[in-house]
């Protein structure tokens, strides 16, 4: 099969979160699997884009209510991320650093989009399947069906993975002009509460829709940011297939963003000297237990609750154990982050900002990694931890739940608790202190955590299957 995967992100390409991930490892398997699965994206001025060479696959242009733009699709050469890669450049719109936040990010996803569309309607044969990804390529499946010149695409099998629901790309309807000429009998497939919302139409005009795992799923039918009823009426066409992990890029035993490997074999002087190094660099006491947050410090995380949580666990717990935070995000919760420094010194620290090595030291180093998550459609920190024989410390929600079992339940190895509230993180860093203290426990389950196999090979036939059973 032929699948065309359109997404916002991609690693190593560009990466804001789990999607990169998740999009720059997906088509990999799906090829090994003997299928050819392409990516296609943005061209922002990336570290990727200067270091690789590109060659020219496409050019076009489209209008966009009164702008004019032309596109160009390159395509990298080498075929190094194991799929191949589009990159559509649109001047003034897409060629920017970051992949997210700018003002106009309504105009430069839809243009994105279009052009997207555009360029597979000039394809000679034509992909089995396009696979969105998220909100902001939410549009394409109205376009293939509903606007005039794409309409030839119809038969193509669409497929919506929703990464997260809270986001959906809402735009007022005088945006409405920015799409290519389409039928307004149909503006109903592009509606929600009065607004253009892309995740909405995607998944009623989708031929199937996926979520990253099952319980997620599960919770979106009763919360999804005001998509219930949606997701209750098209149940019907939701699947939850949960998230792999890349298990070559994320291996503790090969990883060259740590100085020092390490296996299940020799896991606990491996972390030991990771943990040194993190220790050092950060004013922390190796001697003690690391807990570590990473990742977007918004309230879907449950972020605002850490600063909390650290100063109670510090104070009531006598300062026994040491905590470590890489993030960005609400201004807010990154001041108070910052301003705890000094009063706990020696006791706590952070690093605001995206790192991607420092996150891989910290997954090496760490004892236990926080994830109080609200909201967790499936989360691969805690994946990548337990590959790394860190411990999670998880709220029973999303793909949390589905991915790790308390150590007090038969077969168990992580923490999981039930309340996004303060006491309810710090009784299970409480517990976490315990198991700390039986140091054979302890190494059970960090030789038990990197052997689970959290690869995407079973999830990435999972979608195939689905694919394959969509022949219009
Ligand atoms: P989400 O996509 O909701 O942010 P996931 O758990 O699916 O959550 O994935 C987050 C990904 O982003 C992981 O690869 C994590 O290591 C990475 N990440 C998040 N924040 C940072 C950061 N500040 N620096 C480096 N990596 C980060
Ligand atoms: C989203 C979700 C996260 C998930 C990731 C990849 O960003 O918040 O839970 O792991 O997408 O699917």
């Amino acid at each position: 099969m032929e699948i065309l995967h359109v997404s916002a992100e991609c690693y190593p390409v560009a990466k804001a979160g789990g999607l990169g991930d998740v999009v720059g490892a997906l088509p990999k398997y799906q090829n090994q699997l003997g299928h050819i699965a392409k990516v296609v994206m943005p061209m922002y001025r990336t570290k990727f884009l200067y270091e690789n060479d590109f060659d020219i696959a496409h050019k076009g242009s489209f209008g966009m209510g009164p702008y004019w733009f032309n596109y160009t699709i390159i395509k990298e050469r080498t075929n190094k991320l194991g799929f191949d890669l589009y990159l559509v450049d649109i001047n003034g719109l897409l060629d920017r650093e970051a992949v997210y936040g700018y003002y106009d990010d309504a105009e430069r996803f839809t243009a994105f989009q279009i052009a997207v569309v555009d360029w597979v309607s000039k394809w000679n044969h034509k992909p089995d399947t396009v696979h969105v990804h998220d909100h902001h390529t939410g549009l394409i499946p109205f376009m293939m069906q509903y606007c005039y010149a794409y309409q030839h695409l119809a038969a193509i099998p669409t497929v919506l993975t929703i990464h997260n629901a809270q986001y959906q790309g809402w735009m007022g309807w005088d945006k409405a002009l920015y799409l290519p000429e389409w039928n307004s009998w149909e503006w109903g497939k592009l509606d929600w509460n009065n607004n253009i919302n892309p995740l909405a139409s995607a998944v009623k005009c989708a031929l199937k829709v996926t979520t990253v795992s099952q319980s997620y799923l599960e919770e979106m039918r009763t919360s999804a940011n005001g998509l219930e009823s949606l997701f209750e009426y098209e149940k019907g066409k939701c699947t939850g297939i949960l998230n792999g992990i890349d298990a070559a890029v994320w291996d503790p035993a090969v990883d060259t963003y740590i100085d020092h490997n390490f296996s299940v074999e020799n896991v606990d002087e491996g972390k030991l000297v990771s943990k040194q190094l993190l220790c050092e660099q950060f004013n922390l006491d190796a001697e003690k237990p690391l807990f570590v947050f990473i990742g977007r410090l918004v309230h879907e995380k449950a972020a605002d609750l850490l600063p909390q949580v650290i100063n109670d666990a510090v104070y009531h717990m006598q300062g026994t154990m040491n905590f470590l935070i890489l993030g960005s995000g609400e201004p807010g919760v990154e001041w108070e982050l910052e301003n705890m420094k000094t009063p706990l010194a020696g006791y706590y620290n952070s690093k605001i900002g995206y790192n991607e090595k420092l996150s891989h030291l910290m997954y090496a180093g760490a004892d236990f990694l926080l994830m109080p998550s609200r909201v967790e459609p499936c989360g691969l920190n805690q994946m990548y931890a337990m590959r790394y024989g860190t411990i999670p410390i998880v709220r029973n929600t999303g793909g949390l739940r589905d991915t790790v079992i308390d150590y007090g339940e038969p077969g168990g190895y992580g923490i999981v608790f039930n309340d996004a509230k303060v006491w309810d993180i710090t009784y299970s860093i409480h517990r976490a202190m315990e198991l700390y203290g039986k140091t054979k426990r302890l190494h059970k389950i960090r030789t038990t955590i990197m052997k689970i196999d959290n690869s995407w090979e079973t999830s990435a036939a999972k979608y195939i299957n689905l694919y394959s059973s969509l022949g219009k």
